[in-house]
């Protein structure tokens, strides 16, 4: 039997004090760990940007028009500091939203803590390549990630046209 193909990921840190190297980046390697553990994802580009619009927007940009990544996964900037843009990032270069997966991470997430509802995070696609914003802490990757993990795979082969078949 033909071995199903990995889904390309990139994967973005936005933090001002990590592109600046002050300060280690441990959720974009928290979300790399996920992946590799399922076994269904190959982490195709890793890449630390500030909270800058600008320079998020164009990376992202560049990804999905490229097409070298089915999938990004962003962590952080997805709070109240003045600082976080990186929904509104996401909802400027989407061609069409998928409100349901942040729903699911926020629903999952209240029943672990309350503060899950001051997360913005958004998700959407540009072009092929389906775009989720992942909270800030490694925790709350871990926690929100795994939950939608099983999911994701038959999204991903929908827009790839690997499958149309929603039956189980
Ligand atoms: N989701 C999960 N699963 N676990 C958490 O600990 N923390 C929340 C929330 N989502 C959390 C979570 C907190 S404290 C905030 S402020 C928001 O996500 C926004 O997170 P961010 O600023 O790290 O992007």
């Amino acid at each position: 039997m033909e071995e199903k193909r990995k889904f390309r990921v990139a994967v973005i840190t936005s933090s001002d004090s990590g592109y600046k190297g002050e300060r280690e980046d441990v959720s974009g390697p928290a979300i790399e760990e996920i992946l590799l553990e399922d076994g269904g994802y190959e982490v195709v580009q890793k890449i630390i940007l500030p909270d800058d619009f600008a320079m998020l927007r164009a990376s992202m940009m560049k990804i999905c028009d490229e097409g070298t990544a089915d999938l990004i996964l962003t962590t952080g900037g997805t709070g109240f500091s003045p600082k976080d843009i990186m929904p509104e990032v996401t909802k400027e270069i989407c061609d069409r939203m998928v409100p349901g997966i942040p729903e699911a991470m926020r629903a999952y997430s209240m029943t672990i803590t309350n503060r899950a509802m001051l997360s913005r995070a958004e998700s959407g696609i540009r072009r092929r390549t389906l775009i989720i914003n992942m909270p800030g802490s490694p925790k709350a990757v871990k926690e929100s990630l795994e939950y939608i993990l099983p999911a994701l795979g038959h999204g991903l082969e929908i827009l790839l046209s690997m499958t149309s078949n929603c039956a189980r």
